[in-house]
This record gives C-alpha cells, sequence and structure tokens, in this order.
C-alpha cells in the first residue's frame, strides 16, 4: 500500500527504491530499460516534454525576424539557430520516447494545453534588438539550467542536453556580442538594446521557474538527481554572471531594488509571478496565437506523417513477403 508521502507505487517495494537510490547515489546513469519507480518515469516524461515543446515553440518568436535581419550575416546566423532549437526538440521528444511516451500523445498535449512549455515564449518579440536579447538572457538562462540538467541521473536526458549545452553557447555568445554592439552604437541602436533589456530582463528571470517554496516537484528530483540544484539557485547564478556584464555594456537593468550583497550575489527586487503564471496560462501574451501557429504547422504537415505511415507499410509488407 502506498504510504503518505511516499512515492512508492502500489507495486513497487521499498527494496526497489532502496536499490536505485543507490545506483544515483553511486552516480549511475539510469537508462531506457533500467528499473525506474513510476514516478520518477512520469515526473521525466513531465520535464522532458515540456522542455521539448518549449524548444520547439521557441523557434518562432526569433523565426519571425528571419526575412527582417539587417544584413546577410546575421540572418545566416538566426536561420542556424533557428534550425537548431528544432534539433533540440528533436532530440528531447526522443529521449522522453525511451520512457515510454508517444510523439503523438505529446504532441496532442501541447496543441490541446494539456502540457506546458516556458512563459517565456508567449512574450512578443516587437524588434530586431529582441533576437539579441533573446540570445543573450534567454538562452543564457537556458544554458544555466540545461548545464545542471547535462548531469542528471537519466542518461538519454543527461546526453541530450551535453549535445544541446554546446549548441546554446554558440546562441548566447551571438546574442551578446548583437546587444554588445547596439548599446556601443548610434543612438537610435542604443536606445532598441536598453529597450528589448526593459522587456526580456523580468520574464528571463521568471522562466527560471517559481521560488523554490512554490516548485513542489523540486524534492523528489533532487533527491533522485534529476534537479541538482534548485530554481532559485540557478537563477542567482544568473544573476550573477548577467548583471555586471549587462552594467558594463552601458545597459540600465530595469529593477530599482537590484544590488550587490558583501557575499558577492546579486539580488533582484520583487518578481510579478502574477504576470508568470498569466502567461503561462494563455491569459496574457501570446499563448493563444502561438498554439494556433503550431496547430497550422501540424496541420500542414499531415501529408508527411501519412507519406511516412504509407511508406513504413510498405517496407513491412514486402519484408513479410
Ligand atoms: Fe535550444
Ligand atoms: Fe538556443
Amino acid at each position: 500500500m502506498t504510504q503518505p508521502n511516499s512515492h512508492i507505487a502500489p507495486n513497487e517495494t521499498a527494496e526497489q527504491h532502496a536499490a536505485f537510490e543507490a545506483r544515483i547515489e553511486r552516480g549511475e546513469k539510469i537508462e531506457a530499460g533500467d528499473w525506474m519507480p513510476a514516478e520518477y518515469r512520469r515526473q521525466l516524461i513531465r520535464m522532458i516534454s515540456q522542455h521539448a515543446h518549449s524548444e520547439v515553440v521557441g523557434m518562432l518568436p526569433e523565426g519571425e525576424w528571419i526575412s527582417s535581419a539587417p544584413t546577410l550575416k546575421r540572418k545566416t546566423i538566426l536561420m542556424a539557430k533557428v534550425q537548431d532549437e528544432a534539433g533540440h526538440g528533436q532530440y528531447l521528444y526522443h529521449a522522453a520516447e525511451t520512457l515510454g511516451a508517444t510523439r503523438e500523445g505529446m504532441i496532442d498535449a501541447l496543441l490541446t494545453r494539456k502540457a506546458k512549455y516556458s512563459s517565456i515564449f508567449n512574450y512578443p518579440t516587437m524588434s530586431w534588438a529582441d533576437v539579441g536579447m533573446i540570445g543573450w538572457l534567454v538562452d543564457g538562462a537556458a544554458i544555466k539550467n540545461q548545464t545542471m540538467l547535462a548531469g542528471a541521473s537519466y542518461g538519454p536526458y543527461s546526453r541530450a542536453m551535453v549535445r544541446i549545452c554546446s549548441e546554446e553557447t554558440f546562441h548566447h555568445k551571438q546574442g551578446k556580442e548583437m546587444i554588445v554592439a547596439y548599446a556601443q552604437g548610434t543612438p537610435a541602436q542604443r536606445e532598441m538594446a536598453q529597450d528589448a533589456l526593459n522587456r526580456w530582463w523580468w520574464p528571463a528571470l521568471m522562466m527560471l521557474g517559481p521560488h523554490d517554496a512554490d516548485s513542489p516537484n523540486t524534492g523528489i528530483m533532487s533527491k533522485w538527481g534529476v534537479k541538482l540544484k534548485t530554481n532559485d539557485e540557478v537563477r542567482q547564478e544568473f544573476i550573477n554572471e548577467h548583471a555586471p556584464e549587462l552594467l558594463e555594456a552601458g545597459l540600465t537593468i530595469p529593477d530599482p531594488d537590484l544590488h550587490q550583497d558583501a557575499d558577492g550575489n546579486w539580488k533582484h527586487g520583487p518578481i510579478n509571478w502574477d504576470e508568470f503564471w498569466a502567461v503561462i496560462k494563455g491569459e496574457r501574451g501570446l499563448g493563444q496565437e502561438r498554439l494556433a501557429t503550431r496547430q497550422a504547422a501540424h496541420d500542414d504537415g499531415a501529408w508527411v506523417r501519412e507519406a511516412l505511415q504509407a511508406y513504413t507499410d510498405r517496407q513491412r509488407a514486402v519484408a513479410a513477403d
């Protein structure tokens, strides 16, 4: 029988859990065919599919700017970046499939709003500088989170993260290079960079998730070696790196309470969590439009899925003969 506050399912034993946790303790990776608690599998599918959806929906805000890039160099960089995000979605959907999730089920959960994706991608991209600011801050925040997840106990997730992080590093660098250039450019460029920072700073802090006290899944996922740091710890790392660099670039961070404590940590003012939840639920921002765009892309791709199925059926029929 399941005990209160226990993650042991009715068909699992305390001994199985102890052996599983001992493996994690020894630093072993858990692989797809290994025994694992049902709750570990369920939480990982939730996390990895949510992460995959974020990569795929994350192509939309920046993709809108490909045709308006100011130079061929910036355009080719942006095209490569958006294409990378599609690849990240693919690695992650595959990682979730190793746990028994199906592609159809995950896509359906996204399109019917049963699954979440990162709140950050429901914000509009208002100017070209947003592309640079997303690279610097959003990819920068993603790297902090993903570097932590590269050490996760589930092998397929951890290995996907190692590969993704190296590409995110390029995304981060191109964004920083662009914003630093504009911050030191003409008055119009400086204004564009500052305006982008004003709009993206707080959403970037929020995308690292609710404060630890409001993050119910953190406890068991850190015990099982998936989340090796809490949301607030990752957010602190992000601010400590980015606040001094943004200031050094000559920009103003839109937080009057921001300051560096004696211990070296940069402290932020209160975060507007009402906005965070409203954006995640699609009550504010572009949630409806983003999903409508994904739905249209899914519908447009129906013939590809049908053709693949017909090809597979034919191959099977030939093999059976
Ligand atoms: Fe990515
Ligand atoms: Fe990225």
